[in-house]
């Protein structure tokens, strides 16, 4: 290979005119490797010096480092301002006007009964309740029997109940979450302290008042000592949660199978007494029933209608508002829309 000055300087040029003309970081990297990289010419003229006599490497070797360096230094230059280009492109396509109105799609929202729901689990775990959950096609000896309701008992006639077929497979839909009592003291050792919302069904039809499912809060406390002191207490603690701090509760003598004594809770809620649901000692013949020692152990139980609360603290008057599931009636609680 024959080097002179005037060769290299055409190198030189060739290499600076092909790093200006490259339009874009594609074309850049091809004119890096035909005239900086190892195989461009410049490059075959530095490896070319090691075979010239004494003073014309030195001569020639002065006059390629300078075009070399002159190259390497525009192809940082031409890199830089493509990459400044390339970038300032991508900023203006992803630019994102914050200022355009936006499409308002409804999103999901809760019913007002789970948020009610979710507000008495939430509650009741602060005082260190669990939650427990039984199943809605329950057996009759979970929802009947084990609950000391005697066959002849008017819960158990065909009015009241769902039964489901086939008859003698004993299943009915649970006709309240007390079989949840009964399913929680079979898991568990005492001390127990559980809450058990849930739906239920009863053969109502449905009116402003009535609906054949609906939603119990069940509680039920196995301790040793548990006196109805302690349910009062949790009643009126409830109560003013659900209500108003200044709610009180007040329990009058009544009869349910599965407590003794019983009582029914009623709360004082603008002006009037209103009922709210059962409560009472759980009767020692199902605890006996479940394993617990009664001579140990006492408890008590309370179970609420979840519409009944929601109706009175929010000024529902009618129940077909709360099942029907018509979107302005949870959106008048703050769900659905965004
Ligand atoms: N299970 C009863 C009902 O549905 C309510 C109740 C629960 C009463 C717990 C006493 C104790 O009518």
């Amino acid at each position: 290979m024959s080097l002179t000055v005037a060769s290299i300087e055409s190198d030189k040029k060739a290499a600076l005119s092909a790093l200006l003309n490259a339009g874009n970081l594609d074309d850049l990297k091809m004119a890096r490797l035909a005239h900086v990289g190892d195989k461009s010419p410049l490059a075959k003229a530095n490896q070319a010096l090691g075979s010239l006599p004494g003073s014309e490497r030195a001569e020639f070797g002065k006059v390629i480092g300078a075009a070399r360096a002159e190259v390497n230094s525009a192809y940082g230059e031409r890199e830089e301002f493509l990459i400044g280009e390339r970038d300032s492109k991508i900023l203006a396509a992803e630019r994102v006007d914050v200022s355009l109105p936006t499409k308002r799609g409804s999103v999901g929202g809760l019913h007002p009964l789970t948020i009610l729901t979710n507000e008495i689990s939430d509650l009741f775990v602060g005082l260190g309740y669990t939650v427990a959950e039984g199943p809605e096609l329950e057996s009759g000896w979970l929802n009947f029997d084990a609950l000391n309701i005697p066959a002849d008992h008017p819960a158990r006639t065909m009015q009241d109940t769902f039964f489901v077929e086939p008859l003698d497979s004993g299943l009915v839909m649970r006709t309240h979450t007390s079989p949840v009592q009964i399913r929680t003291m079979l898991d568990r050792k005492p001390p127990i302290y559980v809450i058990c919302p849930g739906r239920t069904y009863r053969a109502d039809e449905l009116d402003a008042t009535h609906t054949p499912v609906f939603n119990q809060v069940e509680g039920l406390v196995i301790d040793k000592g548990i006196t109805m002191a302690h349910l009062k207490g949790t009643l009126d603690f409830f109560a003013a949660k659900m209500f108003g701090p200044d709610v009180t509760t007040r329990i009058r003598p009544s009869f349910f199978p599965f407590t003794e004594p019983s009582a029914e809770v009623d709360f004082f809620y603008r002006g009037r007494w209103v009922e709210w649901g059962g409560c009472g000692m759980v009767n020692p013949k199902v605890l006996q029933a479940c394993g617990v020692d009664t001579d140990e152990y006492s408890g008590f139980a309370f179970g609420m209608g979840l519409e009944r609360t929601l109706m009175v603290r929010h000024g529902i008057a009618d129940m077909h508002d709360i099942v029907e599931g018509d979107i302005r009636f949870s959106q008048a609680f703050g769900t659905g829309t965004r």
